[in-house]
Parts: structure tokens; C-alpha cells; sequence
């Protein structure tokens, strides 16, 4: 910085101390990034900055928050896992300053030079915590550039990525625990349901068969026939809603085998393909061009697709968008293939579920619909649960759903 060494030396300590307060009392990951972006912008006077950071879904380090930079060339900025500029900050562990380090801009690629000049970044500087690449800082702006500057920026980047570490384990506990509550609410209501269920199988049926003797012992022109057959279609209806129960508390085996998403993806659009059109919702659906293959019980996964197509549609009574979108997730560095997999997103524009709604979406019989049973999701969330994958939801009130599914790549 500018001031001389001891009074700069005051200045930087207490920078850092109101540093690390700031960050030390937040752990939800976007106001983590409003805040890292504000203060070091304040801090170095900075014209631009950019927060990339690893996406541990997806793979790679994606833009996490920017200032100074126009949206188009936000979009840009974006870095593959094995990335020139990635591996060079991982190894060193120290800012890459641009004109200082031609040799290194040389090395890098031309597309990552481009993104690098296209958004004014004269330095990159690591996020390293726990040995972890966390991701990047890119900086456009003299005062964290000169000696004093990079070494209190160094400083803030490594508490910074601290706490970005440090939320990402929260929200994994979070989801954890949540995980947790879910699968024994839903095995407790599951038992109840199956035990239910078959009691209310056998009246059922001998109700069905009464009926069924009155309606053909009715002449053919009697008033009661047509109330007889009401009944039987009700009837019918419950039987539909105990057969989903049961096949959901006491599942059939799974049948495992290689299968390809796009097309059980494609499949399952062609069964809702009519109910969308009816409705005015635009359906698309956006698939790698390389199969993603899976080993999954086909039927099982249709259902799934199903189920959350159906959702979505049902949120969208007065038309919308529904996409389908699958990629492939890498492997994890380090770890055997079957820690990649599938992720599939069935995203809406439709009307949201409010708070008190998510918590309890996933519960047996929990409906906010007229002629809902409930058993969508739950039903959902068990399939994907013996695929050794996980789902969940994002939502905002008002503006759509997205429920992304996860698949683990070598099945069970
Ligand atoms: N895409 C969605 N958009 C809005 N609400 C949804 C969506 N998916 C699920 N929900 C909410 O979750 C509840 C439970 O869903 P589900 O288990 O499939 O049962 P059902 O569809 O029979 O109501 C729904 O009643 C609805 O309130
Ligand atoms: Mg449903």
C-alpha cells in the first residue's frame, strides 16, 4: 500500500482483523461472495474483480461474483478443472501477475489469455485452503499490484478462502442432516402406509365385486347404474393410489443394466409431449451430445423423470417452460469413476413452493393439490436413494422450480 511500513504495517492488521470479522459470522455462500467482493474492492480501490470458484458439481471453476465486468464477459469466464491457469495456481500458490510473468502468459492458452484480457485482469490471485484450489480471484487495478498490496491481498485471499471452505461444510452438514430426517420420517410413514394399505385391500375388494354384481344385475335403463358405475371408477382410483403406495413402502427388485439417459430423458417427454402442449407450456430438453451411460433399472428412472415432469406441468396451469437437462459429472480427482455419475435437472417456471411447502415435499401423502396423493416425490426420492444418488430442490416463490437429480455413474 501507500503509506510507509509501520503505520501500513497498522493499517494491514487491522484491514485483516475487520476482514476476518466480517467473514467470521456468515456461512451462507452468496452473502459470503457480496461480501469478499465488496470489501476487497473498498480495500484496493479495485476497477475490476472477479470471484471464480471450484463448482464441485459440475467440475471446474465457474464465476461466483463480480464487480466491474459487463455480463457478456462474465459469461466468459469460466476454467476447466485441468485448466493452463488452474494447474500454474494450484502448483505455486502464489499471484500470477501478467506483465510481470510473460513466460507464464505464454504458457497458458490463447482462449484463457483471452479471457484474462477481455476482462481487464492484470492478476490472478489462488484461493488455497486445506491444500484445496478453492478457486481464483482475477483483479484489475494498481494498489494490489505493488509489494505491500499483493502481500495484505495473498492474505485476504487466504482467509477468504477460509470461510468459503469452512461454508461449503456447512451447507454439506445442512443437506446431510436434512437427508437424514427425511429417510426416517419416510420410513415410518412408508410402514404405516403398507401396513394400511393391504388392510384396506381386501375390503376394497369385496366393495368392487358388490358393486360390480348390482351394476350388471340393474336393468339396462335404471337411474342407479350410472351412480353404480361412479362408484366403481372411484373405487378404481383408490386402488391405483394403494398400488402406488405399496409399490412405494415395498418396492420390486431393481434391475440393474447399462442404460443411456438421452433416451430414457427423450422417452419420458414423448408420454407428457400431449398433457404440455394442452397446457401451453414449451417443453426442451438439453442433452450432452455424448451418451451418458448409466447403469440404472430403466422403469425405475422413467418414473422418477415422470414424476417430476408432472410436477413441473401441474405448476405451470397456465402455461410456461419446462427443460430437461443432463450432464455427466467427472469423477472426483483421486477417487474411482464411480464417484462421477448423472445430474439431471427438471427446471420450471411455474409457481414456486414457499417455505413451508419444501420442508414437507418430500413426506408421504403431502399435497397442496385437489386430486394429489403425495406419493410423487416420496416415491422419487426412494428410487434415487437405492441408485445411490441424491435429489433435491431449489425454488424461488413466484418464478420457478428446479429439482436436480444426481446419479451415482457405477449404479448401487
Ligand atoms: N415443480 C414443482 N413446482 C411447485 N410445487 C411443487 C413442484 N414439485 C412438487 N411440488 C409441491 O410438492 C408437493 C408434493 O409433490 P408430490 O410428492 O409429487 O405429490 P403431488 O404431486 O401428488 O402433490 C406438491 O403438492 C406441490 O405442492
Ligand atoms: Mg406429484
Amino acid at each position: 500500500m501507500r503509506s510507509h511500513s509501520s503505520e501500513g504495517g497498522a493499517r494491514e492488521r487491522r484491514v485483516l482483523q475487520d476482514f476476518a470479522r466480517a467473514l467470521s459470522v456468515i456461512v451462507d455462500a452468496p452473502q459470503l461472495h457480496t461480501v469478499i467482493a465488496a470489501q476487497l474492492r473498498d480495500v484496493f480501490d479495485l476497477e475490476r474483480l472477479a470471484i471464480v470458484l471450484h463448482d464441485p458439481v459440475a467440475g471446474g471453476y465457474q464465476l461466483a461474483e463480480s464487480r466491474g465486468l459487463d455480463e457478456d464477459t462474465a459469461q466468459l469466464l469460466s476454467w476447466e478443472e485441468g485448466a493452463r491457469l488452474v494447474r500454474w495456481l494450484r502448483v505455486n500458490e502464489e499471484p500470477l501477475v501478467l506483465a510481470e510473468q510473460p513466460g507464464v502468459v505464454e504458457y497458458l492458452d490463447e482462449q484463457e489469455r483471452n479471457k484474462l484480457t477481455a476482462s481487464g485482469s492484470q492478476a490472478a490471485f489462488p484461493l488455497v485452503a486445506m491444500n484445496r484450489l478453492t478457486g481464483f480471484l482475477l483483479v484489475g487495478g494498481e494498489r494490489a499490484l505493488d509489494g505491500e498490496g499483493r502481500d495484505l491481498l495473498m492474505q485476504m485471499a487466504h482467509q477468504a478462502a477460509l470461510a468459503l471452505e469452512n461454508a461449503a461444510l456447512v451447507s454439506e452438514q445442512r443437506a446431510r442432516l436434512r437427508r437424514l430426517y427425511r429417510a426416517e420420517r419416510l420410513a415410518t410413514a412408508g410402514e404405516l402406509a403398507a401396513g394400511a394399505a393391504h388392510e384396506i385391500r381386501n375390503p376394497l375388494t369385496s366393495i368392487r365385486s358388490t358393486i360390480q354384481h348390482l351394476y350388471s344385475s340393474l336393468p339396462e335403463e335404471h337411474p342407479a347404474r350410472e351412480d353404480a358405475q361412479g362408484i366403481l371408477e372411484e373405487v378404481d382410483r383408490i386402488n391405483g393410489i394403494l398400488e402406488a403406495l405399496l409399490s412405494f413402502a415395498r418396492p420390486s427388485e431393481a434391475v440393474f443394466t447399462l442404460v443411456r439417459l438421452d433416451d430414457l430423458v427423450r422417452q419420458s417427454v414423448d408420454l407428457i409431449a400431449a398433457q404440455a402442449r394442452r397446457q401451453g407450456v414449451e417443453v426442451a430438453v438439453d442433452l450432452p451430445a455424448d451418451a451418458i451411460p448409466l447403469v440404472a433399472d430403466a422403469g425405475l428412472l422413467k418414473q422418477v423423470l415422470l414424476n417430476l415432469m408432472l410436477n413441473a406441468l401441474q405448476a405451470m396451469e397456465e402455461g410456461g417452460h419446462l427443460l430437461i437437462r443432463s450432464q455427466s459429472i467427472p469423477p472426483r480427482r483421486g477417487e474411482p469413476a464411480e464417484s462421477g455419475g448423472a445430474l439431471i435437472e427438471v427446471v420450471d417456471d411455474g409457481s414456486g413452493i414457499p417455505e413451508e411447502t419444501l420442508e414437507r415435499a418430500f413426506d408421504p401423502f403431502f399435497t397442496t393439490k385437489a386430486t394429489g396423493t403425495g406419493l410423487g416425490l416420496s416415491i422419487c426420492y426412494g428410487i434415487v436413494e437405492r441408485h445411490g444418488g441424491d435429489i433435491e430442490i431449489e425454488t424461488h416463490e413466484g418464478e420457478g422450480t428446479t429439482v436436480r437429480v444426481r446419479l451415482a455413474g457405477g449404479g448401487k
